[in-house]
């Protein structure tokens, strides 16, 4: 990875407030091998940051306080089981300091909806939390202390799109001349817990009903170089997503109704229950937009592009 672009940041602490954006994320290929001892499985994976962003803004404070609006607001716990607190109290460790800082969350990206939601805000308050504090640690430290808490937080630090292996936690940037791709992002009602869905795959694969495992993203990196929406839209592919419709049945009339509407290609978002469809350009993104949150069948459709950076200060 390159320079973390951050140049500016005091390394002293920041005394005002510091406001971080962060993406979520999308896998254009989502390869998932056997269960591994630890309880993970071994990835193959694409990671794409899209344009719907959480913001979190950090100030200082005598205690570690999380509030927060918007997305599921009522619903996330805001205690010591939130992954933004987790993430500030392992940075606080880290760093030798007490996890001191007042934290707002303003949430965009839906729960438990397999845009890595909860990732994205602790490599958020990873990067706040850094700056507020004049810890004055790099991109891939930052990274570092997010894989031992989530396996998509490494990649929210970095965004763009990038090679994710191990249990995900491993990420290396995928160099292509840029492109920007045009997505609709269908929301469904409720979420998905993402270990249940992991568990069904298993479970798909151990009664002989899984598809084929997809393995290796190279086709997917080749069909990222050409650099046509179709093209992509063809080399798309997600091991999880029979798991994720056989738990949630009506995520087949979504896959069938952003189709029908006109999308190159359809695919569950990560463990689901979003769903994402590829557009040729942002005019035809808005029209499918528009079809899907007429026809009923999710809660809320939006278009978004990718790749965006990462988590950054704003
Ligand atoms: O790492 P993270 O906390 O996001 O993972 C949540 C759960 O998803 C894990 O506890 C595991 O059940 C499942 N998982 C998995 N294999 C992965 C990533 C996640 O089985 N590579």
């Amino acid at each position: 990875w390159g320079p973390g672009g951050d140049g500016d940041q005091p390394r002293r602490g920041a005394t005002g407030p510091v406001r971080v954006r962060v993406p979520a994320k999308i896998n254009l290929h989502l390869g998932v091998g056997p269960l591994r001892p630890d309880g993970y499985h071994e990835l193959n994976t694409v990671y794409h940051a899209i344009s719907i962003h959480d913001e979190l803004t950090a100030r200082h404070g005598d205690t570690l306080i999380l509030t927060m609006e918007g997305e599921g607001a009522g619903e996330l716990a805001l205690d010591e089981t939130n992954l933004i607190i987790r993430a500030a109290r392992a940075l606080a460790a880290h760093a030798g300091m007490p996890a001191h800082a007042r934290l707002h969350l303003r949430k965009q990206i839906p729960l438990a909806g397999g845009l890595a939601g909860g990732s994205a805000d602790a490599a958020a308050t990873l990067l706040a939390c850094d700056t507020l504090w004049g810890t004055g640690l790099s991109r891939d430290e930052l990274a570092d202390i997010g894989a031992g808490l989530g396996s998509d937080i490494p990649f929210l630090v970095h965004g763009g799109t990038a090679l994710g292996t191990g249990h995900g936690e491993t990420v290396s940037p995928v160099l292509a001349r840029p492109s920007t791709w045009h997505w609709v992002v269908a929301i469904a009602d409720g979420g998905l817990s993402t270990p249940a869905v992991y568990h069904e795959i298993d479970r798909l694969r151990d009664t002989g009903t899984a598809p084929p495992a997809l393995g290796s993203a190279d086709a997917l990196l080749a069909a990222l170089r050409q650099r046509d929406p179709a093209v992509l839209g063809a080399a798309l592919g997600n091991d999880l997503q029979p798991a994720a419709v056989s738990l949630r049945p009506a995520l087949a009339d979504v896959l069938d109704a952003g189709r029908a509407a006109g999308a190159l290609a359809g695919l569950v978002s990560g463990s689901g229950p979003t769903c994402v469809f590829l557009a040729a350009d942002a005019a035809d993104a808005r029209r499918i937009a528009d079809e899907l949150a007429a026809s009923g069948v999710c809660r809320e459709a939006r278009t978004a592009h990718g790749p965006v950076a990462g988590a950054r200060i704003v």
